[in-house]
């Protein structure tokens, strides 16, 4: 029986039809490190967990999340932390020489959130003074122990990419990404997997640091949508545990007017078709099924899910390609696709004459891994990465704001 749940990672039951993913990228694990790319809300951290609670061979996982990071001491921080806090692996770190007795079994006794702050802070700036060496003591003890553990580093594209930005940080990130490979590649260390997981393309990150080899060790991995069958089997036990009546068209409805069938995007308009039918009490027809998408997927609740998308332009583009994307974006949604040639019309009016034609390639590539857009090579066409993107951009930035 699977829960509707909109939010957070999905575990046990509800965890639905990645069964074979999850095998893949576990058996790949065995053999090397991975790297799992996905846009926001494709169901990442659920798959993380399913390796976490449902392990098919013998290993450890230390899970950290990465997006709020900025410095190597943090992780470096974080990830003591939870082996600390790992019954089986909490022995393996006691003898760190910066980790004190006092705060080793802190993080093993679940003390209070405040205590546990300053302890990590304490730590932190013990780290800070010698990250690299530090990091490394930690993974010596590590690869002296028997058991394998996979270090999931969630969101680690975000992590750089922020350090990338900042004048203080930026040559940090490239440090760190050169230590983490020398530290994959040292022949002691076989018990240590890498995985990675980012929603903004890694390629991207690495190449404006001129770091393009960094993780090319790593086995790419992409998490994709749904496929159909799996998505209407999917609404078919949703309506089943919920008690609600779905006609078989409006169930078909449902899914052509979200487009991609990813299951974040099922589990919302599956919430939202549920809470009217429950106030209403009125059949679900196809015409039923189109207003809720325009009313109310499209409307408050879908805006926060996605504002992120519009508000990284301005925080992670510089502000004329942010001005040209936005450009770009707004014809895209307002006519569904549209040539190169005509995108590169588009910003040239954003940068004048200067345009040049290799500005514009990499402003497109980056949209196109930063999953807005994509290329159609048979259509040599760009459109919207996915149907529901499209009409939301075209919802709330459909209008002419001069840009
Ligand atoms: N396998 C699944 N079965 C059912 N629902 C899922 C599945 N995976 C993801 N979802 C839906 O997507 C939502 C987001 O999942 P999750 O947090 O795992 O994604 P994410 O890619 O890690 O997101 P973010 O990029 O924001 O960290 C869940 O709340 C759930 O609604
Ligand atoms: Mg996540």
């Amino acid at each position: 029986m699977v829960t509707n749940r909109v939010g957070p990672p999905v575990r046990g039951e509800d965890f639905y039809g990645r069964d074979e993913f999850v095998k893949l990228v576990s058996n790949k694990l065995k053999a090397g490190d991975v790297v799992l790319a996905a846009p926001r809300r494709f169901g990442k951290t659920s798959v993380m967990y399913r390796l976490i609670d449902e392990p098919a061979w013998d290993y450890r996982v230390v899970h950290a999340d990465l997006q709020h990071m900025t410095e190597p001491a943090q992780l470096i921080t974080e990830l003591v932390e939870q082996l600390a806090k790992d019954t089986r692996l909490s022995k393996i770190i006691s003898g760190l020489s910066y980790l004190p007795k006092r705060i080793w079994s802190g993080f093993k006794e679940n003390i209070e959130e405040v205590e546990l702050v300053k302890l990590k802070l304490k730590l932190k700036e013990q780290v800070r003074l010698r990250w690299q060496e530090s990091g490394e003591e930690l993974f010596e003890k590590v690869a002296a122990s028997e058991t394998t553990i996979i270090f999931i580093l969630d969101e680690l594209p975000m992590m750089i990419d922020r350090m990338a930005r900042s004048e203080a940080h930026r040559e940090e990130a490239k440090t760190m990404l050169r230590w983490l490979r020398a530290l994959r590649q040292k022949p002691n260390v076989m018990n240590v997997r890498f995985l990675i997981a980012g929603s903004i393309g890694i390629g991207h990150v690495l190449n404006d640091l001129g770091e393009v080899t960094a993780i090319n060790d790593f086995e790419q991995m992409r998490l994709e949508p749904f496929p159909l069958k799996t998505a209407a089997k999917f609404l078919d036990e949703l309506a089943e545990s919920h008690e609600i009546t779905i006609s078989r068209p409006s169930k078909k409805r449902m899914l052509e007017l979200i487009g991609i069938p990813v299951p974040y995007f099922i589990q919302i308009i599956f919430s939202e078709v549920d809470k009217t039918h429950a106030q209403d009490g009125e059949q679900v027809t196809p015409k039923k099924v189109e207003r809720i998408y325009r009313d109310k997927v499209l409307a408050v609740d879908c805006k926060t899910y996605f504002d992120h998308y519009y508000g990284r332009l301005r925080d992670y583009y510089k502000p004329r390609e942010e001005k040209a994307s936005k450009r770009i974006l707004r014809e895209l949604a307002l006519s569904g696709s549209l040539s190169r040639d005509v995108c590169y019309q588009f910003h040239k009016e954003i940068f004048g004459r200067q345009a040049e034609i290799e500005e514009f390639n990499r402003l497109m590539t980056d949209l196109e891994n930063d999953f807005y857009v994509r290329y159609g090579f048979d259509t040599r066409r760009y459109e919207f990465s996915c149907k529901l993107l499209r009409d939301w951009w075209l919802r709330h930035y459909g209008m002419d704001t001069g840009v």
